[in-house]
């Protein structure tokens, strides 16, 4: 607990009514927030609940959940995909009937638009059949949206299931997010189950090998409809029928497209709060496709009590050891070395769904051995024993869908490349291999509302105001608010209140006018032009416009949320992005004094204010790294990149501008698609090694010694060995090992005489460490700032 919590605690312990039970409706103008745990809508029979729902640290979702479960149960949710922040999010019903959730304060995230706005006041309530309204308040008939409308992975009794709705898995138990499987009607008519994994989709029910009519369904009724009734029958347009176990009035029941891809019927039982199966789609939950991937192999014994299990095809390995929906790859050890002839490995009760490019009855082995050897998309084939003594032969070109049980009458025989060891009759072996447990990786959101670096001096005053009690809060908070001048929002509280502000959207022809057509550029780099602009409010902005960003809507607006969440003094404030049609813009704060290089080119800046410059870079790359989500790598830290405040203050630019553009594919970073800037690269893109937040580091490391020696690596000849500045410097140290005096020699000519040697040496000696060529040597940016602020405690 902070100063921030507590703050906020007395706050709400303020302004929060006395609550007794909580309402199944709210009006117009009304909210419910993420910060009170009591607003929740409570259904008027008790049965669901309705509120924001925490699913990780900081993370929840807004959610309908069954009130008496025994752990939590929902049945719907409106941000499945994108988690809110635990401080600042909320669900406003606003003027018009429009309901929106909001993110931290920053611009809807999630909006339920009635389809014509409406004139007259509205209301959302939650009814007894956990279905979420939003209604006119004079005729609570006239719905403008229901929750019934958008299921997640959930039906409950009543609910329809329509050509327009589907209901998709979660990813996993504890990752709420959409997952591989769907329930949908189909093309035909048919209410199916879909597979859609990273690679390939099927469906797998009703059966794909069996034809609609011998199951029972039919494909002739096109009104695409399905619901389960209060007792307990399910009846679908396509005359799927079925009935829960219990059925009859009395439990809830929901129908659930559970995490392994199987369709099940729940009943609850009220004294216990557990959850039992009425009804299931199958049985067999090897028919389920995708749950091994590509060349796994699907084992189940029923009543052997060891649950579903996977294995590699012979020849192959786990490509995920914690997720099987990745599968199993070709063991390297087959594709090269002493591997001469192609031959096969067999094992029998085998199926393997789809993928067939060539069937044809009543082969022999050889013949269908040969068939498989003659094409080179031939990954292996079946050999199927067929009522008369025959035999087929199902040629594979993808191993999918495979599944094992002691009654299916086929042999699977893989296509491998073997050595001299398996022609004298090695066996590549198989075997079950336990998934290695998942690390608990609880989903964890920045928050964005406070800065770690907030003042140890404020923190005591809360904390001592927190134990005298409210009155003295009360008083601390009036004074905090009224004798807060500007000038003390220093950089301490910024943090807290810039979580008003928001993240917006701008429409193109709002950035035009702004910037007057594009007239004004002020910077120009490898991703896009920067024009300076006046918005609306009349703040100055610097606009930047994308050349390369990635196209597809939903992913640069993903990443661009990130981005937008960021914030801290060092880190360039970003104030919104534009996306439409190809245009892609960001919008962020314009700074005067403009980037490092300009002021090192101009020598403005004196050797103390370069010293706190690299401090304040070592602050914003840390916050970057570390105080926020690792994968927040800035990948092109220059002195072009570092703007400069009216105190010189620095402040990073373009950081996480990577993955806005099409260059940097989410984790594949290689030298190929991304460069970063020469001169100021770590060896590891050279060398296609990992790429990690060290990259940063070293580049921050030469941005250093740019600012002590006044030298850019550009201008710096590279030495014989291909070294740039670094090396520059190095040589320089060995010259004179044991004395300073290489340190003077190196200094910025212009600074001569005006600089604090021991601030000098430590620069130099933090610099070096970052230019490590091996990245484990390299400090993080956390430890830099510790240096840095080490040695001017110990000056002052
Ligand atoms: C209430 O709204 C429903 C649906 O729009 C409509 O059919 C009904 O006539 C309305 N009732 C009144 C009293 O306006
Ligand atoms: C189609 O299905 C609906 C819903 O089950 C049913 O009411 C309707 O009678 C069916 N139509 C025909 C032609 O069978
Ligand atoms: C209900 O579930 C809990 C947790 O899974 C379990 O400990 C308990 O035995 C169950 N109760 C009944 C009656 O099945
Ligand atoms: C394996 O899958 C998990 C969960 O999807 C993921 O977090 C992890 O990064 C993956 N590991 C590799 C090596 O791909
Ligand atoms: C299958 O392969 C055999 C042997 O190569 C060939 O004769 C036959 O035409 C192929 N059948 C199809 C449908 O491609
Ligand atoms: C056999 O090895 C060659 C290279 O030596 C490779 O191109 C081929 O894909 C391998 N075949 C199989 C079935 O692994
Ligand atoms: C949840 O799953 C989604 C989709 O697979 C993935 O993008 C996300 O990173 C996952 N979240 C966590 C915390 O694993
Ligand atoms: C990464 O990109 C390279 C080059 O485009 C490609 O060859 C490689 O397969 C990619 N790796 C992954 C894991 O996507």
């Amino acid at each position: 607990m902070d100063f921030s919590l507590c703050f906020f605690l007395l706050l709400s312990l303020f302004f929060t009514p006395s609550s007794s039970t909580p309402p199944s409706s709210i009006f117009e103008g009304s909210s419910l927030s993420v910060d009170r745990p009591n607003d929740v809508l409570i259904s008027l029979n008790g049965v669901f609940t309705s509120g924001f729902h925490s699913i990780g640290d900081n993370a929840f979702i807004f959610a309908i959940w069954f009130t008496k479960s025994f752990g939590p149960t929902i049945v719907w949710t409106a941000n499945r995909d994108q988690p809110v922040n635990g401080k600042g999010s909320k669900l406003l019903l606003q003027k018009g009937g429009k309901l929106i959730l909001t993110d931290a304060g920053e611009s809807p995230l999630w909006t339920a638009a009635a389809a014509t706005p409406t004139s007259t006041s509205a209301q959302l309530s939650l009814h007894d059949t956990g279905n979420l309204i939003l209604s006119t308040s004079s005729n609570t008939s006239h719905i403008l949206w229901q929750s019934f409308d958008s299921p997640t992975n959930t039906l409950l009794p009543h609910q329809l299931l329509t050509r327009y709705t589907t209901l998709i898995s979660s990813r996993s138990g504890t990752n709420h997010s959409s997952g591989f499987y769907k329930l949908f009607f189909d093309n035909n008519n048919v209410l199916s189950l879909l597979y859609t994994g990273p690679e390939v989709s099927s469906i797998y029910w009703p059966d794909p090998w069996l034809r609609i009519w011998d199951q029972g369904r039919t494909s002739y009724n096109s009104s695409n409809t399905a619901v389960l009734d209060s007792s307990g029958h399910f009846i679908s347009s396509d005359n799927l029928k079925f009935s829960s176990a219990d059925f009859g009035l009395g439990p809830q029941r929901r129908l659930t497209l559970d995490i392994d891809g199987n369709l099940r019927l729940y009943s609850l039982d009220e004294t216990t709060g557990n959850w039992t199966v009425t009804w299931q789609a199958t049985s067999d939950p090897c028919k389920v496709h995708g749950v091994c991937g590509p060349n796994g192999i699907c084992s189940y014994e029923s009543g052997a009590g060891t649950g579903r299990g996977c294995f590699c095809v012979p020849g192959y390995r786990i490509k995920n050891s914690s997720d099987w929906s990745y599968g199993c790859e070709l063991d390297p050890s087959y594709l090269s070395g002493d591997a001469q002839t192609t031959d096969f490995v067999s094992l029998s009760f085998m199926e393997f769904y789809g993928y067939e490019y060539n069937v044809t009855m009543g082969q022999t082995l050889e013949s269908c051995k040969k068939i498989c050897l003659e094409s080179a998309i031939c990954k292996g084939f079946l050999f199927k024993y067929e009522d008369g003594a025959s035999h087929s032969c199902y040629a594979k070109s993808q191993l999918l869908n495979g599944k094992t049980s002691p009654n299916l009458r086929a042999t699977l025989y893989v296509k491998l490349n073997v050595s001299q060891k398996e022609k004298n009759g090695f066996i590549p072996s198989v075997q079950q291999i336990q998934l290695k447990c998942l690390r608990k990786n609880p989903i964890v959101l920045d928050r964005i509302y406070k800065t770690k670096s907030g003042s140890k001096f404020l923190e005591y005053l809360a904390w001592f105001a927190c134990g005298v009690g409210l009155l003295e809060m009360c008083v601390f908070t009036l004074c905090f608010f009224v004798f807060r001048t500007p000038k003390d929002s220093g950089p301490e509280t910024r943090g807290y209140f810039l979580a008003a502000t928001t993240f917006k959207k701008f429409s193109y022809a709002e950035l035009k006018k702004a910037t007057r057509g594009f007239n004004k550029e002020i910077g120009r780099g490898g991703y896009g032009v920067v024009y300076k602009g006046t918005l609306l409010d009349n703040r100055v902005a610097a606009i930047k416009r994308l050349n390369d960003a990635k196209e597809g809507e939903a992913e640069f607006l993903a990443e661009v949320s990130t981005i937008g969440r960021l914030n801290h003094m060092n880190l360039i404030e970003m104030w919104g992005y534009c996306v439409e049609g190809k245009h892609r813009l960001l919008v962020s704060e314009f700074m005067e004094h403009g980037s490092l290089a300009d002021n090192l080119n101009s020598n403005t800046l004196d050797s103390e204010k370069r010293y706190s410059i690299a401090v304040g870079i070592a602050k914003g790359l840390s916050y970057l790294h570390e105080e926020c989500l690792e994968w927040v790598l800035h990948c092109d830290i220059k002195p072009q990149n570092i703007l400069l405040d009216a105190n010189y203050q620095p402040k990073v630019a373009d950081f996480g501008l990577y993955k806005l553009l099409n260059r940097g594919e989410g984790s594949n970073l290689s030298f190929s698609k991304m460069r970063g800037t020469s001169g100021y690269m770590a060896p590891e893109w050279v060398f296609n090694h990992p790429i990690t937040s060290k990259v940063d580091v070293y580049s921050y490391g030469i941005v250093v010694f740019e600012m002590i020696t006044g030298r850019s690596p550009a201008g710096v000849q590279p030495t014989t060995d291909g070294g740039g500045l670094e090396t520059w410097v190095r040589n320089k140290k060995q010259g004179a090992p044991n004395s300073n005096a290489w340190i003077e020699e190196i200094i910025d000519p212009t600074l001569r005489g005006g600089y604090e040697m021991g601030r000098m040496e430590t620069l130099v000696r933090v610099a070096m460490q970052c230019v490590e060529d091996d990245k484990d040597a390299r400090p993080t940016m956390r430890k830099v700032v510790e240096m840095l602020l080490w040695n001017e405690d110990r000056l002052i």
